[in-house]
């Protein structure tokens, strides 16, 4: 089977050409595609999939900065919006603490605001509609999460799955939450059905272990899924389609849904009105995170079960997971699917899809999938932020307005944070120099792009330095910025981006031969064969996998209790499960005397432990690189101080700093 969904009437024409700006280029003739849901028209093939932000109210209603984040996806040449996943019942069945809510009709009117803005920027704007089951935030409501039968998981204990008459209200209450949507002006209705929230669980043979009319067979698990779709479908207008996401299969979970069944499931998904099938995938274990793979995951991570429901539906078919624009056109050109959403890569650029219709790639920001979005979204409950894109949720506040007074900028250090603020001091219109004392610009992110799947850091410093070089920011590489050469250059403005510079120990034997730094090793630095490394942070942690990989025998040696502290959560666990059979790691334990072939250390096991080492390699932190900010202020009348040169951080941290300080100088 498979739909056809190609252009075939004028008036699709006729609204793919009211989008200003987006002209179909010749490598992505078929993203700019207008394709039709049901009876909504959209003006190409681009979909921004649902992403939580907490960005709303704490009482779940929609704010001016959400409003404002999702209107630059919208100008940014999106055909389809999503909400992220807006909760119909609360707090049963709520997730994030600003979650956006429709479980009251109050709420409708703050979504007609985001839903008129977007119209007006030429979009369209579905809502996804959710109950979080069991990942709801019970413990900030002191409450019991709900799932389709019992089940231990997610550190929840669910004795009891939910009555008939619990399923009854759940239903009625997607239904009401679909009408008010329908009220607020929304263009279509996602029900999500997808990876580890409630709906997604009556799918799943792992989660639904029912033996009533809602559990048992295919058809009886997805039933209250289609419920929901028909009685929406009936109760809100016809020119509004409805459709879910689901799981294409539970990656890593025995017993999980299976892609055959998902293909069932989406058959009577669209025989109950679904009008399109959104396939993502339910990830645990050593899957975990795979419904938003980080990088080193192979892009179009979920496409292959896309293009299978593709073969068995005739409504269209929406994939997702890593896919960027050249796989994104690639897939619909091979009929993969019919049209592609990118989420990341939307809150890295905003842009993304009108700059590729201007032929603009090398311009388009890159997303790294590092997941600090997610993780510190989901983890930590955080609003929504990017590590490369200084701008996300403060699109307002950030707009970029030309300097008052020109002055002249000088940078010290052109890493993420030095290049980053001479951009945007340079796009105010300032006159920008930067001193990099290496051959070449990218600092610190040169060497985070060599250990195994670290290699999307790349493009980031890629971009920057196109940037750097189009803006005719002058760049003096190779030489080390000194008093003379700062006086000499008589800056208005001095930004110090000088990074950081390594810590060491104060241990007998710290001065051998044998004791390098880990950013000598990631530089290119030879070890020998045994190589112990002191520090199991995340650079200690990247350092003895790019060594593994060199064939050599590696023991990380780590004062605390467990290695990759503070390392975010769907990074740390693939991290983990790759080090932990190839490495010998000794956590709690600290190096007491490094000798000529070896290291002795005291853990909580064994006291005056000797372990073989023909290198040593210091991964113990970094101190702030300040030695010029003394000495440039007496003749200096304005300095900034900023990324790791102000304190040893993340690249968010460094994108950040650099971006404020050239908004505001
Ligand atoms: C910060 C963040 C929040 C997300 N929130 C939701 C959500 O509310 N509902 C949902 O179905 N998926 C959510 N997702 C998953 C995305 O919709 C998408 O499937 C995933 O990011 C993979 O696409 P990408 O590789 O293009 O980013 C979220 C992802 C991210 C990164």
């Amino acid at each position: 089977m498979g739909s056809s969904i190609s252009p075939n009437n004028a008036s699709l024409e006729c609204m793919a050409e009211r989008r200003t700006n987006l002209k179909s280029k010749p490598e992505f003739p078929h993203l700019f595609q207008p394709c039709k849901i049901g009876q909504m028209i959209l003006t190409n093939r681009v979909v921004l999939p649902a992403m939580g932000n907490n960005y709303g109210t704490e009482d779940g209603s929609v704010t001016d900065r959400q409003i404002d984040y999702y209107n630059e996806r919208a100008i940014g040449g999106a055909g389809l919006l999503i909400t992220e996943m807006v909760s119909i019942d609360s707090p049963t069945g709520q997730r994030g603490s600003h979650q956006l809510r429709i479980n009251d009709d109050k709420y409708i009117a703050g979504l007609s605001r985001l839903t008129q803005q977007i119209h007006q920027s030429g979009a369209k704007m579905a809502i996804q509609l959710c109950h979080a089951g069991l990942l709801a935030a019970s413990d900030k409501f002191a409450l019991q999460p709900v799932a389709p039968s019992p089940v231990e998981y997610f550190g929840h204990k669910i004795t009891q799955g939910l009555t008939i008459n619990e399923i009854e209200a759940i239903i009625r209450h997607f239904v009401k939450g679909a009408q008010r949507a329908e009220k607020a002006g929304f263009d279509g209705i996602e029900v999500h059905a997808a990876h580890s929230y409630l709906l997604a669980h009556f799918l799943s043979p792992y989660f639904n272990r029912r033996r009533d009319d809602f559990g048992g067979s295919t058809e009886k698990r997805s039933r209250i899924l289609l419920e929901i779709i028909r009685r929406i479908r009936q109760s809100v207008g016809q020119n509004i389609p409805v459709w879910c996401r689901m799981n294409g299969t539970d990656f890593g979970l025995d017993g999980g849904l299976q892609i055959g069944e998902a293909k069932e499931i989406a058959r009577l998904a669209e025989a109950a009105g679904s009008a399109a099938i959104h396939v993502s995938c339910g990830a645990y274990g050593m899957y975990f995170g795979y419904n938003r793979a980080q990088m080193g995951q192979p892009p179009g991570n979920l496409a292959e079960l896309a293009a299978e429901i593709k073969k068995v539906v005739n409504v269209p078919v929406i994939a997702v997971g890593r896919i960027n624009l050249q796989l994104g056109e690639q897939l619909l050109r091979e009929r993969k699917t019919d049209l592609v959403a990118i989420g990341r890569g939307h809150i890295a650029d905003p842009q993304i899809i009108k700059k590729a219709s201007e032929g603009r790639i090398a311009d388009i920001r890159p997303c790294i999938s590092c997941n600090v979005c997610v993780d510190d979204l989901t983890v930590l409950d955080l609003t929504l932020h990017c590590s490369v894109n200084a701008c996300v949720g403060k699109e307002r506040e950030y707009s970029l307005n030309p300097a008052l007074k020109i002055k002249k900028v000088l940078v010290v250090g052109g890493g993420p944070a030095g290049m980053e603020a001479a951009i945007t001091a340079a796009l105010r219109g300032h006159e920008v120099t930067i001193y990099e004392q290496q051959p070449t610009l990218g600092g610190k992110l040169i060497l985070a792009a060599k250990p195994p799947h670290k290699d999307e850091i790349k493009p980031l410093n890629d971009y920057l330095i196109s940037q750097v070089n189009q803006l005719g920011i002058k760049v003096k590489s190779g030489k080390k910025a000194t008093l003379a050469s700062i006086k000499k250059f008589s800056p208005d403005v001095l930004i110090l981006a000088a990074g950081a510079l390594p810590l060491s120990l104060k241990l007998p034997g710290i001065d051998g031969d044998n004791v390098v730094f880990a950013e000598d090793v990631l530089s290119g630095r030879e070890t020998g064969h045994n190589v112990v490394v002191i520090g199991g942070g995340l650079v200690g942690c990247e350092t003895a996998e790019f060594l593994l990989q060199q064939g050599k025998k590696v023991t990380i040696v780590e004062m605390l209790a467990e290695i990759a502290n503070g390392v975010g959560h769907s990074f740390k666990t693939p991290l983990l499960n790759r080090l932990t059979d190839k490495a010998a790691i000794l956590t709690g334990t600290q190096c007491k005397e490094i000798g000529k072939n070896s290291v002795v250390v005291n853990g909580k096991f064994a006291q005056d432990q000797m372990i073989p080492a023909d290198t040593i390699v210091l991964a113990v932190g970094a101190k702030s690189n300040i030695g010029l900010l003394i000495s440039t202020q007496a003749f200096v009348p304005e300095i900034h101080v900023i990324g790791d040169c102000l304190e040893p951080r993340r690249i968010i941290n460094a994108i950040a700093d650099g971006h404020r300080v050239g908004l505001t100088i």
